[in-house]
């Protein structure tokens, strides 16, 4: 612990410009702390610059140039379940700003904090043959909690949380909280009739946050939409809402055959539509071909600072038309830094049914 302390601590207090003494000073302490406590406990800056520093170094992530723009919210105070509620529900609102999107992380206590069993806080319900297949598993842990959806494909699901002294349980959002976009297209208006609708802010609510060798477990953290992880994978994915022929009828192609290029037309046309639901409605959502610049951006920035910026390729390319981007046509190192978002280890944390 006491050596990632030392590596988090030097690279950060050196990208602040702190002096020489000021981090002896520091790493003497954290030292002391953890020779006496087992662990040390981050300042309010370690924490917010920590949490910045894991999105920097998430190799997945395109969105990366807005990450010095993360709001952090310090919750390690947290303590009853009312409160823990309330944080969450107050995460929710003031990341949604109203439809302008802001980046935003709820950051527990490292020891013992709530625990949440749900992918992303805001997710729709997965049934047998309704709603998003990838929420299978969490639909029949709110179901065994005694939570009953409506069975559209839309349901939002409840918050399913543990209390560290208490039982598993789940909680239904105050519904005024929650945005959403119904799906249109000013040119295939019969698009409506499908009543397809998304949520506005992808919340992952599923990694532990690293920062120098503590590890916390429940820290949620959003930024916003870019359009084709909606329209290309959750709406057009065979094993997800697998969309694509619904699609293509509303908009009265007559065939899908491949040569026909209909397939991909209609893809095109889905993110469109997706696109422009989001902003006649006032939500922040990005097209793939402006991250894609965006990121351009922030590896000029990176390197102009000398820092080297990893990332996973297959993640970076966007899942539309991948080749009209740069990041398509040059690799990347996939290495690991510190601090980071890691998926939780299944094994400890996953589903309680088994
Ligand atoms: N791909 C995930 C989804 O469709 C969201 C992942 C995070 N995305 C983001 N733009 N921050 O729900």
């Amino acid at each position: 612990m006491l050596n990632e302390a030392k590596l988090f601590v030097e690279s950060m207090y050196k990208e602040l410009d702190y002096d020489e003494q000021t981090i002896l000073k520091r790493l003497n302490e954290i030292e002391q702390e953890i020779l006496t406590m087992e662990t040390y406990t981050h300042t309010q800056e370690e924490l917010v610059y920590g949490a910045k520093m894991a999105w920097r170094n998430s190799n997945r992530c395109i969105g990366r140039f807005f990450w010095d723009s993360l709001t952090i919210k310090d919750a390690r105070h947290i303590q009853t379940e009312h409160e823990f509620i309330n944080t969450i529900e107050n995460h929710i609102e003031t990341a949604t700003n109203n439809g302008k999107i802001k980046p935003y992380i709820t950051i527990f206590s490292p020891h013992h904090p709530p625990q949440i069993y749900n992918n992303q806080l805001i997710r729709y319900a997965g049934y047998a043959d309704k709603g998003d297949p990838a929420e299978k598993t969490i639909t029949q842990l709110a179901e065994h909690l005694g939570w009953q959806g409506a069975h559209t494909d839309f349901d939002i699901l409840p918050l399913i949380y543990k209390m560290s002294d208490g039982d598993l349980k789940y909680h239904n959002y105050n519904p005024e909280i929650i945005k959403e976009v119904p799906i249109t297209h000013d040119r295939y208006p019969k698009l409506q009739q499908l009543g397809l609708k998304w949520y506005a802010v992808p919340i992952i609510s599923n990694m532990d946050l690293k920062i120098g060798g503590i590890t916390y477990p429940t820290a949620p953290f959003n930024g916003w939409y870019m359009v084709n992880e909606i329209a290309v994978r959750n709406f057009t994915d065979s094993y997800r809402y697998n969309l694509l022929e619904s699609v293509a009828e509303a908009f009265e192609f007559d065939t899908l055959k491949n040569n026909s290029f209909n397939k991909d037309r209609a893809l095109v046309e889905l993110n469109d539509a997706v696109y422009h639901s989001f902003k006649n409605e006032g939500v922040s959502i990005v097209d793939h071909l402006t991250a894609s610049k965006q990121f351009e951006m922030f590896e000029k920035n990176e390197y102009k600072n000398g820092r080297e910026v990893t990332g996973k390729w297959s993640w970076l390319v966007p899942s539309l038309s991948p080749t009209l981007v740069s990041n398509y046509h040059h690799g990347y190192h996939n290495e690991i830094k510190d601090p980071n978002f890691h998926y939780k280890n299944t094994e400890s944390t996953g589903c309680p049914f088994h």
